[in-house]
């Protein structure tokens, strides 16, 4: 318990405690604009108040051709960094650090909204069926690379503390990564070296432009294609000057991962504890998976499997989620059932949400 809520510096930044909102997209909160709403942050200000250390707001894409869809929010323009601003001094009045994750859907962009491009041109199967994918140019991966620079840039004026470079979940920066998606025989293709190479030189860019107190984090995968490997790539993500790592899946299942230390910790959490065990200390490292119930978040913190823990569904479910645990308070139980996940695309709701608003 005392672990969990003991601050934490990351960067030059101290969170108040260990437990952060992982990013969560509220896919029908915004609209073909990709402008902040007043849905959004009060959405983010009540999980703030409800006692976070940190904040990473949800994917919001860096072009308006690298959304999931068109309800997707953006900082691809600087029309948007007016209301993030909202969301930013909002979330700061109740002593929460706040980074915002950049993304671009890659191969799995939105059709509607761009065409699949990616490291490499191929056979593509995603849930919107089989397709090719494109190969990126040179010229095409500096554009893109700026495009996260900028939006970082904006994400600094709108008050963010820092960004995340969403790396994991089958997007850009792990379809880069991953051995499984990048064919490329330049130099951002082949070696981890390589294939870290253009999420690090974006890294290296956002720090020179945005300077030492900026945050700067990456949510990586944590096995692609297998835990060496991945490691390898966040090596290279922390020598280009990355503070924070949250560790979560990739492309590669993980089926074949032995649980950390024997079994009470999940395969998907076991990855941020064996990413904590190799970096031990060089740079804050965080697990996510599945983490609704307080006993499991202080056993993960106490025993310093891990630094952080960056819960999603839980929060989402309750937002006072984090104040409850440090707390040992009653909450609203996530119950698991993924109405978040698939609710804005069928006539689901969460339950959890329900059950709280009729209190
Ligand atoms: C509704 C929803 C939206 C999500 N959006 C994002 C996102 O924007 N970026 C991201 O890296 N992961 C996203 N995820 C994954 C979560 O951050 C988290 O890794 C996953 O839900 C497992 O953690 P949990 O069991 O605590 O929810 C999303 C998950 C859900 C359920």
């Amino acid at each position: 318990m005392a672990k969990t809520n003991s601050p934490i510096q990351i960067g030059t930044h101290t969170l108040r405690n260990r437990i952060t909102f992982a990013p969560t997209v509220k896919f029908d909160f915004t609209d073909d604009s990709g402008m902040v709403t007043e849905k959004l942050v009060s959405h983010y200000v009540e999980r703030a108040k409800g006692g976070c250390g940190l904040i990473c707001v949800e994917a919001t894409a860096v072009t308006p051709g690298g959304r999931f869809g068109k309800n997707h929010m953006g900082l691809w323009r600087d029309e948007q960094i007016e209301g993030h601003k909202l969301i930013t001094e909002g979330c700061h009045k109740h002593d929460c650090v706040v980074i915002i994750q950049l993304n671009h859907t890659g191969y799995t962009s939105n059709p509607e909204c761009g065409p699949a491009i990616g490291p490499s041109g191929i056979q593509w199967q995603g849930f919107r069926g089989e397709y090719t994918t494109i190969e990126m140019s040179p010229d095409e991966i500096q554009q893109m690379q700026q495009a996260f620079v900028d939006a970082a840039v904006r994400a600094k004026k709108a008050g963010y503390d820092g960004v995340q470079f969403h790396g994991c979940h089958s997007y850009l920066i792990n379809q880069f990564m991953s051995p499984a998606t990048n064919f490329r025989t330049d130099e951002y293709g082949g070696s981890a070296e390589n294939r870290a190479r253009f999420c690090a030189e974006m890294i290296c860019r956002v720090r020179e432009l945005c300077g030492p107190d900026f945050l700067i984090s990456v949510r990586t995968s944590g096995y692609d294609k297998d835990l060496e490997d991945a490691i390898a790539v966040a090596e290279e993500y922390v020598k280009a000057g990355c503070d924070y790592l949250q560790v979560s899946t990739g492309l590669t299942p993980i089926d074949d991962l032995a649980p950390f230390r024997g079994g009470k910790v999940s395969g998907v959490q076991s990855l941020g504890a064996y990413f904590h065990e190799h970096f031990a200390g060089r740079v804050p490292v965080s697990c996510v998976g599945g983490l609704t119930e307080p006993e499991q978040i202080h056993y993960l913190l106490e025993n310093d499997y891990v630094d952080t823990v960056d819960v999603g569904r839980a929060i989402l479910a309750d937002p006072d989620f984090a104040a409850a645990v440090i707390e040992d308070k009653a909450y609203t139980k996530c119950l698991g059932c993924k109405a978040c996940q698939y609710g804005p695309f069928t006539a689901h709701k969460c339950p959890a949400e329900m059950i709280r608003q009729r209190a």
